[in-house]
């Protein structure tokens, strides 16, 4: 299982192979975060982005990364739920968006990926739910991708992640009160 750490800042300063983009389904680029990563990248990013054809909401597919600095290789783009209430498969879709951004990694040989709080910005995505999806889907999926980092922009945002990971720890096999590996 990867080592997975919560920390604050602007995701276009990792240092990760790759940076996760919270784009929309055209990944031509936007506001929030995908601003930010296509302004760092530059105008071949949404060239490269309007090649792929789009992306389906709890897909992903990987970029170069253009001129993000090394050792920033690809910027995987995935495209979060719209918080609907959270009854129209939103929690489902938001743990494909982590998923299928491992499988990704995994596919261009990434060994550190940087994640942005996908959907929890524009999209409405309640930050404390969806902190607890990251962190279960993150620590659930099988992958080559030895470090994650999940970067937060605000420090209430980072507690929550941080406590979800504090949370998952205590409930793994070590951390079980009756101490057996599973229940
Ligand atoms: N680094 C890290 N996190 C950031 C940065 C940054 N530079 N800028 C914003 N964020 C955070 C936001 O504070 C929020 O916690 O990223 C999280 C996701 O917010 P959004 O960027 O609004 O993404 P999302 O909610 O998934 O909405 C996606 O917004 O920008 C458009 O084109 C995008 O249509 C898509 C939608």
């Amino acid at each position: 299982m990867p080592q997975i750490e919560a920390v604050l800042g602007d995701i276009t300063r990792e240092e990760t192979d790759a940076i996760v983009n919270a784009a929309n389904s055209s990944l031509r680029g936007g506001g929030g975060v995908d601003g930010a990563i296509h302004r760092a990248a530059g105008p071949e990013l949404a060239r490269a982005g309007a090649m792929l054809g789009g992306c389906k909401t709890g897909d992903a597919k990987a970029t170069p990364a253009f001129r993000l600095d090394p050792p920033v290789k690809h910027v995987i783009h995935t495209v979060g739920p719209v918080w609907r209430g959270g009854g129209d498969g939103e929690p489902e879709l938001l743990a494909s968006c982590y998923r299928r951004c491992l499988e990704v990694a995994d596919e261009v040989g990434a060994r550190s990926v940087s994640f942005p709080a996908i959907s929890t910005g524009i999209y409405g995505y309640p930050a404390a739910d969806a902190a607890r999806i990251a962190v279960g889907t993150l620590t659930s999926t099988p992958t080559g991708v030895e470090r994650i980092r999940l970067v937060a922009f605000d420090e209430a945002t980072r507690d929550l992640l941080a406590a979800e990971l504090a949370r998952d720890v205590g409930s793994g096999p070590a951390g079980n009160p009756d101490g057996f590996a599973e229940r």
